[in-house]
């Protein structure tokens, strides 16, 4: 549901980028045979530094959940302890020149080198496991990627475009199709979701409102508009290696339609601005552009000025990605991985048999909660508006609407073909398929 949060383990996270060993060993249970748990995922003799430095070792976990508080009357019982878990996944290469396939390794339940640790061969707490990590995932994938770094992030961009470019530009023109929707859904969905006790985020998730907004703080802190880059994060948790890791469809998809997009606006950029000066002396863009940065937006890392066609196509890119899809790949997968309780639980709660190794139903939430969890995840994804680049036909002026319409059907053609067929190969080898990326798939905006 959420491609956001796995990383590659690396020696040097610098260099090859995901997560320090260094690091997160500090956080890991030192009691725990890691080497041995490793050794039977990858079916041999390896040494942790060498299957570190071999790419193999993946994980999930979720700083911005450390340390957090459950809520404390929640009207259906006692609720488990607001678990951070880190979850160890290996690379387990193919014995008959298959692909390798993603194996998990190990949860450990917190953060705390205290903490347990649990693997498949734990039946019942192996299952609590994986629901302790769909908890903290749920609330990352809704509190921070999908209704912080998009809804909230781009909606100053989406002001400031209202405010600075005139009807009449081409920017305007086409970023008004990408911007559609998102203040009325803000305005709307913001007390929905955080009204204190009768809001969405109180009634599910196991942190509520206090904790939510603690977790979008934290993401604050770390935010910068440097860190929208499609390539440049995927670089940065060292997610490159299709060989270790060759079921991404997020990369590769994504990559797919990335580039279509770069490509597209660096044309309609060639379409009006003949040189980089043209760019500089555009007033309504500059105005944008400090507006956004310094001015009422206040977007941390955005450009006071754009001062080349290059310098305006990078930013351009990054404004249509996350509005159409990268706002797609957080949101729709809601519908079909988190809408039903058991398979991405939104809280846990106590119970005595916990204590004595079991885990079953009675951990679950009760049927108001399943309920408020499946209308939440119904609502915010049931609901296609439009689909990507649709709008080419209501563009005013043919030279920008050209470029447009070759995009449109370079994306509906080769892309969606290209696409359909990796989904059918996927499917054949035992993963999942991936239509989020599909651009028939994709919402021009945010507006759900
Ligand atoms: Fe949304």
């Amino acid at each position: 549901m959420n491609p956001m949060a796995i990383q590659r383990v690396s020696w040097d996270s610098g260099r090859r980028g995901g997560v320090s060993w260094r690091t997160l060993r500090r956080k890991l249970n030192q009691t725990f045979d890691w080497k041995g748990a490793i050794q039977d995922v990858l079916g041999k003799s390896i040494s942790i530094y060498w299957a570190i430095r071999g790419g193999y070792i993946y994980v999930v976990h979720y700083p911005l959940y450390d340390g957090l508080n459950p809520i404390t009357d929640d009207p259906f019982g006692e609720l488990m302890e607001a678990n951070s878990p880190i979850a160890i996944f290996a690379s387990k290469p193919s014995h008959r020149r298959l692909p390798n396939r993603l194996k998990p390794v190990a949860i450990q339940i917190n953060s705390s080198p205290d903490s347990p640790v649990y693997t498949p061969e734990d039946s019942q707490l192996w299952q609590m496991a994986k629901h302790v990590l769909q908890v903290a995932d749920y609330a990352q994938t809704q509190i921070v990627e999908h209704l912080f770094k998009i809804h909230l992030y781009m909606e100053p961009i989406c002001v400031c475009m209202h405010r600075r470019l005139s009807k009449l530009h081409p920017l305007h023109q086409l970023l008004k199709h990408h911007c559609r929707g998102l203040l009325g859904t803000n305005a709307l969905g913001y007390p929905f979701l955080m009204a204190p006790g009768n809001g969405s985020i109180d009634k599910l998730m196991l942190i509520g409102r206090q904790g939510a907004m603690t977790m979008m703080r934290r993401a604050y802190n770390d935010l910068s508009w440097e860190k929208t880059d499609f390539l440049a994060n995927i670089k940065k948790r060292g997610l490159w290696d299709k060989e270790k890791l060759p079921y991404f469809p997020y990369r590769d998809d994504g990559l797919l339609i990335y580039d279509s997009l770069s490509n597209m606006v660096k044309e309609f950029v060639g379409k009006y601005y003949r040189s980089n000066r043209e760019v500089m002396i555009d007033k309504e863009l500059q105005d944008f552009a400090r507006d956004v940065s310094v001015g009422s937006g206040k977007v941390k890392g955005f450009p006071t000025k754009i001062t080349s066609k290059f310098c305006l196509a990078s930013h351009l890119v990054r404004i249509m990605w996350m509005t159409s899809a990268q706002h797609s790949v957080i949101n729709y997968p809601v519908n079909h991985y988190g809408a039903l309780t058991f398979n991405s639980p939104t809280k846990l709660y106590k119970d005595k048999m916990t204590a004595m190794g079991h885990y079953g139903f009675t951990n679950l939430p009760r049927s108001f909660t399943c309920m408020t969890q499946s209308a939440l995840s119904m609502t915010l994804a049931a609901m296609h508006y439009d689909r990507l680049l649709d709008f080419v036909p209501k563009f005013p002026e043919e030279k920008g609407k050209s470029v447009l319409q070759k995009y449109h059907d370079y994306l509906d053609g080769e892309v969606t073909c290209k696409i359909t067929q990796r989904n059918k190969q996927r499917f054949k080898d035992g993963h999942l398929p991936y239509p989020y990326l599909l651009p028939a798939w994709i919402a021009n905006s945010i507006h759900t």
